[in-house]
């Protein structure tokens, strides 16, 4: 394992990333970490980069005891300075400051092995990506200088005789042109790390790991949505503990065309889980009654989803009891890495810890511990995962579909009736993004149904009838996004079909707002 300590960086989870590409195993730990308290002995050290400057009161400072683990330390631009800083060496206020592209002059030193190992195989000059404001005045003592660019003097340095290595740029932001290759130089080449971090492995690792925290007869559950981190999630349970894991299905009368019968079918008939369906539809619809504010709208799917969870997992608690099962004590979450790194990373003299679970209000009232098996990947690796675990194409690659589901794409008041139209329109808008190739292409894609009418003409007939809105975005994160630019022909086949197949509806508009300023959801 290879340890990153986080100074708060905006690119702290890219070491973490290309790291694991180099198929070696590390973890993000915020720089608060005490190195006595480590539950493991990392192979090498990486310290991440920093909004901070080192002058500002309240900057972060590593545990010195990173020093005497005797392992190979790299310091990344702060982490360079925190390294400066332990071994005596002055840094400076930049005077040029610098951002973006530089180029790196690589100093090489013959018969010199420890200083030339980092950049073993990287051209003499490269380009690499700066960020930052510090600078070194003078390399601590020991150290010698590896590269420079025209601003740094000291933009790479390495100890003479230790394995410590300091860069003032960041290999990890793929504008770094050798980045990967610094750092698996130093992972692998200098650390000694082994490269077997693989999916593969992780499957077996994962699931011996689920069953010694949950025991031979504990039981589990978890809420499944048919998206693909709550399929993997479960999928990976079933093949650790078969039946004792319990996946249940609400129906919250929002879910889009043949939703629940389709994700019954691929979980329950396909993959084998033990799948309940709560139909709480006429529940949820009842109470979505007359409500036309979003966010209202959103607290009442969320509270009503609870509750129904809740009394379905009673329920099979009950059941479990008269098969002589254990009670159940674990709910099983889908949380990905970003969400894990969102709340554990630096973010400022305290290190914060952010509640990100939805279902935090379970886990008090019924006592329950949280399994997180994706908690240590991002959304691609989720996606092989998934892959390996034998899902279907279609369900790994399915775009995002909200909670409150169409129940925030109806605006206004959500009536059976308005579900209905626009679950239908979204499902032909779907189905012809489908035929047309683009489904990859788009990271999400849906039809709202908007509460006003027009006029319009069918036959000879005058209509007065509600407006479907289609909304297409790519993205990368779902902070930032774009409209998708359909072909004409593709637009023009899917306003043909909604509003020659869909009742209620007469005029169907395509939405061209990026957001920021708008949102991807219309409410
Ligand atoms: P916005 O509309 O904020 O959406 O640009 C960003 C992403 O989040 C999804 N979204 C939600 N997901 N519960 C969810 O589970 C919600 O209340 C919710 N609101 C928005 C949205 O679909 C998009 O992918």
């Amino acid at each position: 394992t290879i340890l990153i300590l986080d100074f708060g960086s905006q690119y702290s989870h890219l070491i973490t990333r290309r790291v694991r590409e180099c198929g070696v195993y590390c973890e993000l730990l915020p720089c608060t970490q005490k190195i006595a308290e480590l539950n493991f002995k990392p192979k090498g050290v990486i310290l991440s980069g920093s909004p901070f400057s080192i002058t500002d009161e309240g900057a972060p400072h590593v545990d010195p005891a990173v020093f005497d683990l005797g392992v190979p330390v790299l310091g990344i631009c702060y982490g360079l300075q925190q390294i400066a800083m332990n071994r005596g060496g002055q840094t400076g206020l930049a005077t040029k400051r610098e951002y973006g592209y530089a180029e790196l002059n690589v100093v090489r030193h013959p018969g010199h092995i420890i200083a030339d190992k980092l950049f073993e195989g990287v051209a003499d000059k490269t380009t690499v990506w700066m960020s930052h404001g510090d600078h070194l005045d003078q390399p601590p003592k020991g150290f010698t200088i590896i590269g420079t660019t025209t601003t740094s003097e000291y933009a790479a340095i390495a100890h003479e005789k230790e394995h410590i290595y300091g860069i003032q740029f960041h290999p990890e932001v793929s504008h770094s042109a050798e980045g990967t290759k610094i750092l698996k130089n130093f992972v692998i080449g200098i650390c000694g790390a082994n490269a077997n971090w693989s999916m593969g492995s992780f499957i077996d690792k994962e699931i011996e790991r689920i069953r010694t925290l949950v025991g031979p007869h504990g039981c589990v559950i978890g809420a499944v949505s048919g998206g693909v981190d709550s399929t993997v999630a479960a999928v990976l349970m079933k093949r650790a503990i078969g039946d004792r894991f319990h996946a249940i299905l609400v129906d919250n009368g929002v879910m889009r065309l043949n939703e629940c019968e389709t994700v019954k079918h691929t979980l329950n008939d396909s993959l084998g889980i033990n799948l309940t369906v709560a139909d709480a539809s006429d529940l949820f619809l009842s109470r979505l009654k007359g409500v036309t504010d979003p966010e209202k709208k959103r607290k009442i799917i969320g509270n009503t989803f609870i509750e129904v969870f809740e009394a379905e997992a009673h329920r099979i608690d009950n059941e479990n009891k008269e098969l002589g099962r254990d009670k159940i004590e674990w709910l099983l979450q889908g949380t990905l890495y970003p969400d894990v790194i969102e709340s554990i990373s630096f973010k400022g003299p305290s290190a914060t810890i952010k509640s990100h679970h939805n279902v935090g209000g379970l886990l008090e009232d019924m006592r329950l511990n949280l399994i997180e098996p994706l908690r240590e990947l991002f959304k691609d690796e989720v996606r092989a995962l998934g892959s390996l675990l034998g899902i279907p194409d279609d369900l790994i690659w399915r775009h995002p579909f909200p909670g409150p589901g169409i129940a925030i794409r109806v605006l206004g008041e959500v009536t059976p009736e308005q579900v209905d139209i626009a679950r239908r329109a979204d499902h032909i808008y779907i189905e012809e993004i489908k035929n047309a190739g683009l489904y990859r292409k788009i990271s999400q894609a849906y039809a709202a149904l908007l509460p006003v009418r027009s006029v319009g003409v069918m036959g000879d007939q005058r209509t007065y009838e509600q407006v479907i809105a289609l909304r297409a975005v790519e993205t990368k994160d779902f902070m930032t996004a774009d409209w998708f630019e359909f072909p004409y022909s593709v637009l023009k086949r899917i306003s043909n079909r909604i509003i020659n197949e869909v009742h209620g509806v007469n005029r169907v508009v395509y939405d061209v707002s990026s957001k920021p300023p708008s949102t991807i959801e219309w409410e």
